[in-house]
C-alpha cells in the first residue's frame, strides 16, 4: 500500500526538498553570511551520504518528488556528484537540481550531469568585476562565467541565473542581465532581498513589480508559467526565446502554495525560510529509529509548517542566514 502523502495543517501537499549539503561557502554574498563569520556546523554532525540516502528514500515514499541540493555551496561537499546519483535512483524521485554560486562548476558540471542532475540555478548578480568583488566578497566572475560554459557544454538545458537585485548595488544592471541571458539561453531571474540576519535586513530591498511592468513593456514580454516553476513568477518572449522570472517573497508573496521543506546539514528540517519553526532528525537517524518511526516523526514535523513567513510585518525578527538552509 502507498503511504498517504505529506499533507500540512493547511493542505499543502509537500513534495519537494531543498538540502543543504554543507553550510560552507568559499563567498561572503552582502546579503548572506557576514564577514568572518565563524558559526559552521561541526563536521561530525553533517549527515552523512547514507544518511541523507535513507531520509531522503523515506520522504520520497511519501511523495517527495523533487529534491534541490544547495549550502552554502553545495561544491564544497567532497564528492557531491555521488549523492546527487544516489538520490536520483531513489524510487519515486523525478527531479533532482542543484543551486550553485558558479565557483567550482567548471571542475563539476559533467560528473553532475551524467549524476542525473539536470537543472541547474547559478547566482549572478553583476557582469562587473568590481561589483561582483565587491557584492559577493571576492572577483569570482571569470570562474563563475567559465562555470556557465561548462554546464552548456555538458548539457545542462534550461540554465538559470539566480540576482538578487538590490537597490542602490545593482539595479542599473537589470537590462544588461536581460541582454546577457537573452543572447546564451539562460532563465534570469530576479530575486527580492530577504531579511535573514542583519545582511539580508541591510542589503537594500528593491520591489521587483515595477521592473517587473517595465520589462514587460520595454521587451514585450508576456506571462508564461515554467514547469517546475515554484514560486517564481515569469515573463517571457512571445517567441518564447527569453525568460524571465521574478521571486518575490515580499511584494507578492506566495505561501499559499508553497509545496516545500528545508533540510540542513545537520538533519534540522526547517519547515519555512521565514520562520524558526524546526524538526532534527538526526538523533532518529543515528539513534536506531526505524522506517516507521521516521515516517512519523516526518508527519509530525510538517504539523509544525507555518502559515507563511512575516518578512513584511517583522522584518526584525531573528532568523538565520540563508546560508544554513539554502534559498
Ligand atoms: N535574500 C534573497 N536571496 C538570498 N540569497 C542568499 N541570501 C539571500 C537573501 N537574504 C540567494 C543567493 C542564491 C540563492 C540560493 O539565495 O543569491 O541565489
Ligand atoms: Fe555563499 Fe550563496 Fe551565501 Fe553567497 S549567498 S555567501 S554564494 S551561500
Amino acid at each position: 500500500m502507498t503511504p498517504a502523502p505529506l499533507i500540512d495543517r493547511f493542505g499543502r501537499t509537500i513534495e519537494y526538498v531543498r538540502v543543504s549539503v554543507t553550510d560552507r561557502c568559499d563567498l561572503r554574498c552582502s546579503y548572506c553570511m557576514p564577514k568572518g563569520f565563524t558559526g559552521y556546523e561541526e563536521p561530525e554532525h553533517w549527515l552523512s551520504f547514507a544518511e541523507w540516502e535513507r531520509l531522503l528514500g523515506i520522504m520520497a515514499r511519501l511523495g517527495t518528488r523533487r529534491i534541490r541540493l544547495t549550502g552554502g555551496e553545495p561544491l564544497l561537499r567532497r564528492n557531491l556528484p555521488e549523492l546527487a546519483a544516489q538520490i536520483a535512483r531513489l524510487p519515486g524521485v523525478e527531479d533532482v537540481s542543484l543551486s550553485t554560486n558558479g565557483t567550482q562548476l567548471a571542475k563539476h558540471a559533467r560528473a553532475l550531469f551524467d549524476a542525473g542532475v539536470r537543472r541547474l540555478n547559478v547566482s549572478l548578480d553583476s557582469l562587473r568585476p568590481e561589483r561582483v568583488a565587491k557584492i559577493n566578497g571576492r572577483d569570482v566572475l571569470g570562474q563563475v562565467l567559465e562555470g556557465l560554459a561548462a554546464a552548456g557544454a555538458a548539457g545542462f538545458a534550461p540554465i538559470k541565473i539566480n540576482t538578487v537585485a538590490m537597490a542602490g548595488v545593482n539595479d542599473d544592471e537589470i537590462d544588461d542581465l536581460v541582454a546577457y541571458c537573452l543572447e546564451r539561453g539562460y532563465v534570469l531571474r530576479l530575486i527580492e532581498t530577504m531579511p535573514l540576519g542583519d545582511t539580508g535586513r541591510r542589503a537594500g530591498f528593491l520591489d521587483l513589480q515595477p521592473v517587473k511592468t517595465r520589462l514587460r513593456q520595454q521587451f514585450g514580454l508576456v506571462d508564461a508559467v515554467l514547469p517546475g516553476g515554484g514560486p517564481a513568477r515569469y515573463l517571457a518572449a512571445p517567441d518564447g526565446r527569453f525568460t524571465v522570472g521574478f521571486i518575490t517573497p515580499l511584494s507578492q508573496h506566495f505561501c499559499a502554495t508553497c509545496n516545500r521543506v528545508r533540510l540542513a546539514v545537520d538533519g534540522t528540517m526547517y519547515l519555512c525560510l521565514g520562520q524558526e519553526e524546526k524538526f532534527e532528525f538526526r538523533p532518529l537517524l543515528r539513534g536506531g529509529a526505524d522506517d516507521d518511526d521516521i515516517v512519523a516523526a516526518l508527519r509530525l514535523a510538517i504539523e509544525r509548517k507555518p502559515e507563511r513567513h512575516e518578512f513584511r510585518e517583522k522584518p526584525e525578527k531573528l532568523i538565520r542566514f540563508m546560508s544554513m538552509t539554502g534559498g
